[in-house]
């Protein structure tokens, strides 16, 4: 039987992991090189968690509006008051992603820490997800963990100390992450490993 990542306790956890947030904002920073808009723009983040990179992201661009979706109550109350001084239009939606039906469109579509909780059908619809929310020129960002030497050494050491929180964690490796991307319509403009354990991928809407 599955069992399923406590996000409150993950999220008490992140609370003190900024240098975590810090080093997965490095990720998206490279990721995003090379990236620009010809006006402000809109950003949705799927399971936003904390929400640190649709921040940073807000620091890169010029932003009109950011959207935050998450299930979790706790974590989107914090979200929120974390959110509290930026300055653009902002929208959180408490919502399971499994049933987010959303007209707008958002010229970046992002998530981190997401796809890997859930088998690959479900990955895929989180994919097709992303892909839908897209405007034409819009671009899809997503990172998710690779099963690394780095990433099986230190989920191994979590584990030997009762201290690995995600049970439904299955990292997903650069093949398999490529040909979900692609069978679900999405164009990869890159995709490279970042901090040791995630990979990452900027997307389009394929043709
Ligand atoms: C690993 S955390 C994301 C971390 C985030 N990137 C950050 O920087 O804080 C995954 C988040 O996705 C949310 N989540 C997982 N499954 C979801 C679903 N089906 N619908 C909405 N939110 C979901 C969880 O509540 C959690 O906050």
């Amino acid at each position: 039987m599955r069992v399923t990542t406590d996000w409150d306790r993950y999220h008490r956890r992140v609370r003190v992991s900024q240098l975590l947030l810090w080093a997965v904002w490095r990720a998206y920073a490279g990721l995003l090189r090379g990236i620009s808009f010809t006006g402000p723009i809109k950003i949705i983040e799927l399971g936003c968690g904390t929400a640190y990179h649709t921040l940073q992201m807000t620091k890169l661009f010029q932003v009109d509006k950011v959207t935050l979706a998450d299930f979790n109550p706790n974590v989107l109350k914090d979200t929120q008051k974390r959110l509290s001084g930026l300055k653009c239009e902002k929208e959180f939606l408490l919502q399971d992603l499994f049933s987010l039906d959303l007209s707008e469109k958002y010229d970046i579509v992002h998530s981190q820490g997401l796809l890997e909780h859930y088998t690959p059908e479900e990955q895929k619809k989180l994919i097709c997800l992303h892909r839908d929310l897209l405007t034409p020129n819009g671009i899809a960002v997503i990172l998710v963990p690779t099963p690394s030497l780095a990433y099986r050494l230190w989920r191994g050491i979590f584990e030997k100390l009762h201290l690995w929180i995600y049970p439904d964690e299955t990292a997903i490796s650069e093949a398999e992450f490529k040909a979900a991307l692609e069978s679900s319509g999405l164009e990869i403009l890159k995709m490279k490993r970042c901090h040791l354990t995630e990979v990452g991928a900027v997307c389009r809407k394929g043709n």
